[in-house]
């Protein structure tokens, strides 16, 4: 055995191996850590996507600055980050309109900056992607006309701002995902992302080079579910990549409200989902009892003095109640995925 000394010579230079060893094991812990931090991305994996990021998650790294400019009966406003290393090419749903995607800001005094649409656009700004919004011509997208005006502008925008190089990728929800199926047979996408909409693909000869497509849909929404499994199914069998992700309801917060919109003040937001509990518009869980589009919630504010005739944020909280029911509704709750996936497909030709 061996007896220890205190006075034996090498009793310091075992203390210095154990502080070497614990300075190693600190290290070593320090280290998995990180990489185990790295390699977690928000939501990967998750079936059940929950708003954890606020409105200004991003802030300070990424702020809004867009550019824009109206041509031939519509505006693109667009945004470059330094270094892009893709362009996203975004189409609204019905009703929509690209001044949604941004904030209100000096340079943009008619944008709306919408929850979701701003925090997709701020998500794709931040992996780099040089990010391109156009209106539609009328309320929904015309297949046709809109098709020749988006693919002239997309031609112009990008011999602009010099960005030949880059790989484009496109994503369309509902009506824009409709626009985006088609147009992906004319302009050569690396990758699509349809949200909730199944495509126009019953309508077309799907070629053997259509871009790899992703559908992000809410299967609350049954009828699409099976128009979209059935589309999926046809790409499959020209052997095209696709993809599939399922966002599905969850609870109101009391914060939820201003964690996600600018704007409207933590007060406000606890003050909301108090009378909606009180109201039974969401149940004891938090989860809404029904559609926010078919009830009268904003009769309820209203009569609390919550909510006046001119409230700037209705709308911005009718898509949270949307995405909460997790029915048809424009989602940023799964940017990493949707990112991943334009990301894994960028060097496809
Ligand atoms: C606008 O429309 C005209 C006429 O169709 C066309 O010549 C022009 O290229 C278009 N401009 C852009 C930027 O698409």
């Amino acid at each position: 055995m061996f007896a220890r000394h205190p006075n034996r010579p090498s009793s310091a230079w075992h203390k210095t191996q154990r502080r070497q060893v614990a300075i190693f094991g600190i290290a070593l812990i320090l280290v998995t850590t990180f990489i185990i931090l790295l390699r977690t991305r928000p939501y990967s994996n998750h079936p059940f996507a929950f708003p954890k990021l606020k409105w200004n998650s991003f802030r300070p790294f990424i702020q809004f600055s867009p550019s824009m400019e109206f041509m031939n009966g519509t505006d693109a406003i667009w945004q470059i980050p330094n270094s892009p290393k893709a362009i996203l090419f975004i189409a609204h749903g019905c009703s929509g309109k690209a001044a949604n995607f941004w904030d209100r800001s000096p340079g943009c005094p008619n944008c709306v900056g919408l929850p979701e649409e701003r925090l997709l656009v701020l998500h794709a700004l931040a992996r780099k992607f040089a990010v391109l919004t156009i209106s539609s011509t009328n309320v929904c997208w015309d297949l046709k006309r809109d098709r020749k005006i988006v693919k002239g502008i997309l031609k112009w925008w990008i011999e602009k701002n010099k960005l030949e190089g880059l790989p484009l990728t496109a994503l369309g929800a509902s009506s824009g995902g409709y626009f985006i199926s088609a147009l992906a047979t004319d302009v050569k996408f690396r990758s699509v992302v349809l949200m909730i909409s199944e495509g126009v693909f019953e309508a077309m000869e799907i070629p053997r080079n259509y871009p790899p497509t992703l559908f992000v849909h809410m299967p609350k929404d049954r009828a699409r579910v099976g128009r979209i499994a059935e589309n999926m199914e046809a790409l499959r069998a020209k052997g095209i990549d696709v993809g599939e992700l399922k966002c599905m309801e969850f609870p109101l917060t009391p914060r939820l409200l201003s964690d996600r919109i600018p704007g409207l003040d933590q007060t406000t937001s606890i003050a909301i989902f108090e009378i909606f509990k009180e109201k039974g518009i969401v149940n004891d869980d938090g989860y809404m009892r029904n559609d926010g589009r078919k009830i009268d919630w904003k009769e309820s504010l209203k009569e609390r003095d919550v909510l006046s005739d001119k409230y700037e944020w209705s709308s911005h909280i009718q898509e949270e109640l949307n995405l909460a029911f997790g029915y048809h509704e424009m989602t940023s709750l799964q940017s990493e995925q949707i990112l991943n996936w334009f990301e894994s497909h960028l060097s496809r030709f």
